[in-house]
């Protein structure tokens, strides 16, 4: 990973100026101040503003804004009406539980503190603001050895190096690199001091890079402006409820969604998928969900059926078999379409004016699964029109039960607009299988800014525009892809789910995105996308559904038994007793692997049946903690350092895993390991199986594991709502209610349900 073009050295940057603070005023609820540069530009990676305006409100008690803007506004922001950030009612300075100070440096200018309590959480004092065109760079002091989490999309360990580690943020279709950006942005983090946590968000939609190292936060931002809300915690829960009172609240799930999916790319026919279907019923492995993959498609078009191996009828077929079944199914839609004068719907939308443009006006076109291709322009006056219209046929042939939308970067296999002068019905092999290891790179184009950028971010391409829509290509609004690039997907589900919800107007639609930005929470769920049959990516998955309960997508899982590279029959065993524990559990493999169904091997069915079976038996717990999520954000699958942040041993535990604050779920992670080391805080748990004790004493416990055990453990405290698990969710549904009261110490517990029923929702609590 390295950064390409710096077009200015160090050297240039320690020359920047900094800014001096001029009529700082109260305002409503906060302060109001000018900025103007104090010496001569830097022009480090782009061009000084002279004069910014500096806003501070105290939104909520602990959420407090700070945004830094150029006062002509010139400089893109993320428009409400795409992102509806809450603005909070505000209340007094006094109320707050943050403070705001603002320090003048004769060296570096113009800096500020934010205080909770006697602990300054972010300090930018003494390192001068950068604020230019095309780079912002801002610095926060951090305590050495900061507990620092969230900041992603990333494949990473839970508790973030802050050791000289980069984290670009710039959405990127990449199989799950060690550290690398992968397919979402989202740039708040948390940290963890004296037991007491803390976040903070920034709010932009560029590419970045936030370093830390040498005791400090450093954001390098390719425009916009520096919008940053600090929440104030103090719990891990705390600072999740704040982030997403902020950005949205996850949305509902429909209660099947919480059932065992089955996935694959590369299923042959819809007759291969029946017998997937058959084989884990005959195996007794329940399955609610059956999902199909581009393969279904004709020549992997949007909306239409390959007519020889999975013709419509047959897809009918299928799901009403499913529904007899009281299963469901999911079906995959790309954003690209081809772009070819026989496919309808691109004759549509072309004639609708609904594709992103080339700065000629022509439409810009990429190249994927069908070869040339456009997007759609979610900034476009028709393009909503257009989606929906076409999503209302594809929904009136088979009306599926969920979405799937993928590649939605957006990534396209060319860099630049490849197909724009080729002929417009040509269809070209993919790239990697006409040459290898592909055709070189096109020359760099360092003369335009906004294709390289001075300020060059660690996305680990040779340009910014490589595997996705070239960075220059124009929007509906005039505005270029650059400044827009990680807000792609996002867009793509707000108006995904628009469709869902005005399709089926008494329904939760359930919606899975690959990308993802700040808020996608309130509109879709998520996969952690192409991981690798590998026991590091097995334990690197728990990180990762971690994340994004920060990022306010509870609804997290990884791909059971690996996407790419084939798995083997003990991982594949070792996989499913994690991912019973993902709030979303799917087995999904890629096309050309080994098969991995769980029915495969004995020993894979046996744990399959074992950990799914307490999954569906927890089924009520499980959506109890998700309607936590909906109302206050809290993530199904937390940390042991979300619930016990005062025990330092628990800060870098990203190998245990508990359901809501009940359940601690201890994995093997190892090859060849038949017990496992299992981190018990101090108090009382219980063996989910035979209720046996164990006294925790803030320490590890050696518990065995064979093959087909799953470690799960009772926290004594708690209650837990159960139902005899079924073959599917309408069946565990429809058995009678359990409660299991495992007491703590003092002989108490209490505990919480939610259930939701044709008749409403039904809610208890009770010790
Ligand atoms: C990429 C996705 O990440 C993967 O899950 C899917 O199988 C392939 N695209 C094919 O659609």
């Amino acid at each position: 990973m390295g950064t390409k073009f710096e077009a200015c050295s160090n050297s240039t940057r320690s020359s920047c100026p900094g800014y001096a603070v001029t009529n700082f005023t109260r305002a409503e609820q906060g302060f109001e101040a000018s900025l103007v540069l104090t010496g001569p530009p830097c022009n480090a990676y782009g061009k000084d503003i002279f004069h910014l305006t500096l806003g501070i409100r105290f939104d909520t008690q602990n959420r407090l804004h700070v945004h830094i803007k150029d006062t002509v506004e010139k400089q893109y922001q993320i428009p409400r009406a795409i992102i509806p950030l809450d603005s909070g009612s505000g209340v007094s300075e006094n109320d707050s539980n943050l403070k705001f100070t603002h320090v003048q440096d004769a060296q570096s200018g113009f800096g500020f503190k934010i205080q909770r309590g006697d602990d300054v959480i972010f300090d930018t004092t003494g390192r001068p603001l950068i604020f230019e065109d095309q780079y912002i760079e801002i610095t926060s002091s951090l305590p050495k050895n900061a507990n620092i989490y969230g900041i992603g999309e990333t494949p990473d360990y839970f508790r973030r190096s802050t050791a000289n580690t980069t984290k670009t943020l710039w959405n990127r279709d990449a199989h799950n690199p060690l550290g690398e950006n992968v397919y979402g942005s989202h740039s708040i983090y948390m940290e963890l001091r004296k037991g007491k946590f803390h976040g903070a968000y920034l709010h932009n939609s560029h590419g970045m890079d936030i370093v830390m190292a040498n005791g400090t936060i450093q954001y390098r931002l390719l425009g916009g402006t520096v919008d940053l809300y600090f929440f104030g915690g103090p719990s891990a829960l705390d600072v999740i409820d704040q982030y997403t009172e902020l950005v949205g609240r996850p949305n509902r799930i429909p209660y099947w969604s919480l059932g065992f999916h089955n996935c694959r790319y590369g299923y042959k026919s819809v007759y291969v998928v029946n017998e997937v279907i058959a084989n884990y019923s005959k195996a007794r492995i329940p399955l609610e969900v059956a999902w199909t993959d581009i393969d279904y498609m004709d020549n992997t078009r949007d909306f239409t059926f390959d007519s020889v191996n999975f013709p419509l009828s047959e897809m009918q077929k299928q799901l009403k078999y499913l529904h007899s079944r009281n299963q469901r199914m999911v079906l995959m839609t790309d954003p690209a379409i081809q772009r070819k004068t026989s496919y309808e719907t691109y004759v549509r939308g072309h004639e609708l004016n609904v594709f992103i443009k080339n700065p000629d006006g022509s439409e810009y076109v990429g190249h994927v699964w069908p070869g040339y291709t456009v997007f759609p322009d979610w900034f476009g006056n028709n393009t909503d029109k257009w989606w929906h219209a076409e999503l209302q046929q594809y929904f009136d042939q088979l009306p599926i039960d969920g979405m799937w939308i993928d590649m939605n970067e957006a990534t396209s296999f060319c860099t630049g607009t490849c197909g724009s002068g080729q002929p417009t019905d040509k269809v070209p092999a993919l790239p990697w299988l006409v040459s290898s290891p592909g055709p070189p790179h096109r020359k760099l184009n360092t003369s335009n800014p906004f294709l390289v950028p001075p300020y060059a971010i660690h996305n680990p391409q040779i340009e910014i525009s490589d595997n996705t829509i070239e960075t220059t290509a124009v929007h509906a609004n005039g505005v270029i892809e650059y400044h827009v690039h990680n807000l792609y997907g996002y867009m793509q589900s707000k108006t995904t789910r628009d469709f869902l919800l005005a399709y089926r107007q008494n329904k939760r639609p359930f919606l899975l995105s690959r990308s993802t930005f700040a808020g996608s929470g309130a509109l879709v769920n998520h996969w952690t996308g192409d991981n690798e049959a590998t026991w590091q990516d097995l334990h690197i998955s728990i990180s990762s559904v971690f994340d994004f309960g920060i990022f306010g997508i509870p609804m997290v899982g990884a791909d059971i038994c690996g996407f790419t590279g084939n798995t083997t029959e003990e991982l594949c065993a070792r996989w499913i007793e994690v991912g019973a524990f993902y709030p979303f559990s799917r087995n999904h493999n890629a096309i050309e692997m080994e098969s991995q169904e769980l029915y495969l091997w004995e020993s894979v069915a046996e744990a399959s049946r074992r950990a799914l079976a307490v999954r569906y038996k927890l089924l009520p717990y499980f959506y109890t903690m998700y309607q936590y999520s909906v109302e206050v954000g809290w993530p199904v699958a937390r940390p042991l350092v979300f619930e016990f942040p005062q025990v330092p041993e628990t800060a870098g535990n990203d190998r245990q895993m508990l359901i809501g604050g009940g359940i601690l779920v201890s994995p093997v992670l190892e090859e060849g390991a038949t017990t496992v080391r299992a981190f018990f805080p101090a108090g009382k748990w219980y063996d989910w199986y035979d209720y046996t004790e164990v006294t925790g004493t803030n320490a590890f416990v050696i518990l065995d594991a064979n093959l087909e055990h799953i470690n799960v453990h009772i926290r004594g405290g708690s209650i837990i709502p159960m139902q005899p698990p079924g073959m599917t969710t309408v069946e565990s549904r429809a058995n009678n209610f359990q409660l299991l009261v495992a007491t703590n110490g003092q002989g108490k517990a209490s505990g919480e349900l939610r259930a939701r029923s044709e008749h409403g929702v039904c809610q208890r609590s009770g010790s």
